[in-house]
């Protein structure tokens, strides 16, 4: 039975590095006998000037349909297409790897992996405004902390490791305490600190190295994977595995990137480094691997982008890291 992965190309420079990445991922699964049936929907900014809905019925049939979505960033309706999946399809753990690239410039060293709960907190879209006060509620339950912190706690058996839950307990003294004491429960016997978000910030610029396995709510855990990703050499190269018990989604950490679109020069990578997730996600870690050492030798060999220091476009780096793996 093939892996029915389902491809949104998404806004911006999404096209450009979904497509680069669908070299890679074609390549892989043809040298490494990985049988996937790739198909393709509109979702996005497009698809709600085009049809009126972000995330139009026949990409959410397909999507229905798919055990795996790979996905480009979406624009300003990114709200609408990524949370839908994540919720819909109850992907609560964001996965975020954040490690240096040998050759790529950095901010320090750093090598952490993100565990962020991914449907919960201020993501659930509960906002009202009432006159002249706006109200936005922030909703943690005992049962998404509990399965993400199992996730964190894999993970840090895995690499033999601490876990560090970030919060802001002393200001959210009942939301942010309760994720941090269920957090405690669910990790008990592992290795564990915690740290307030602002102070994490700070942290994850000072001194990187400390971070392990990094277990945080939704909100703190994107806006501080968007600083890790800078402080490890740049957000082209940050990837994410949104996954759920039997569903997961693919992504890049970066967004539409208006701004450089149609110029092929956005960085491929980290779309690249989203589809190596994907295999190891499909129980393929030696295609995972394979893929990494060929993004690392294409940089080795200064087949890179502009926003590392290098002159080749999206695809050039795309075709050249299939052609390799
Ligand atoms: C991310 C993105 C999304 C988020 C947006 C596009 C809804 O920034 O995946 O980090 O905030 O989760
Ligand atoms: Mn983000």
């Amino acid at each position: 039975m093939p892996y029915k992965v389902l491809v949104i190309p998404g806004d911006g420079v999404g096209p450009e590095v979904v497509e680069a990445a669908l070299y890679v991922i074609k390549a892989a699964a043809s040298k490494y006998g990985v049988d996937l049936e790739i198909k393709t929907a509109e979702a996005g900014d497009a698809a709600l000037r085009k049809y009126g809905t972000a995330m139009p019925p026949e990409a959410l049939k397909l999507a229905d349909e798919a055990d795996v979505i790979f996905k480009g960033p979406i624009g300003e309706s990114a709200y609408d297409v990524t949370s839908l999946i994540r919720m819909r399809y109850l992907l609560y753990a964001n996965i975020r790897p954040v490690k240096n690239l040998p050759g790529v410039p950095a901010v320090k060293e750093i090598d952490c992996i993100f565990v962020r709960e991914n449907v919960e907190d201020v993501y659930v879209g509960a906002e009202y405004r009432v006159g002249d006060v706006a109200i936005a509620l922030k909703v943690i339950t005992e049962k998404g902390t509990r399965r993400v912190a199992r996730v964190a706690r894999k993970y840090a058996e895995m690499r033999g490791r601490r876990v560090t839950i970030i919060h802001k307990a002393n200001v959210l003294r009942v939301v942010d305490a309760f994720f941090r004491d269920v957090a405690m429960e669910e990790l008990r016997g592992l290795e564990v600190d915690q740290m307030y978000v602002d102070a994490a910030a700070m942290e994850l610029v000072r001194n990187p190295k400390r971070f392990d396995v990094v277990l945080t709510t939704n909100q703190y855990g994107d806006i501080l994977t968007d600083l890790a990703a800078q402080v490890a050499g740049g957000i082209g190269l940050a990837p994410s595995g949104n996954i759920g018990d039997s569903k997961a989604m693919f992504e890049p950490v970066h967004g539409a990137a208006f701004d450089i679109a149609g110029k092929g020069i956005a960085n491929p990578i980290a779309t690249i480094l989203s589809a190596a997730m994907m295999f190891e996600w499909m129980g393929r870690k030696d295609v995972a691997n394979a893929i990494i050492v060929a993004v690392e030798k294409s940089i080795e060999k200064g087949i890179k982008t502009p926003d590392i220091g290098g002159d080749k476009s999206t695809i050039e780096v795309g075709k050249f890291i299939a052609s390799i793996i």
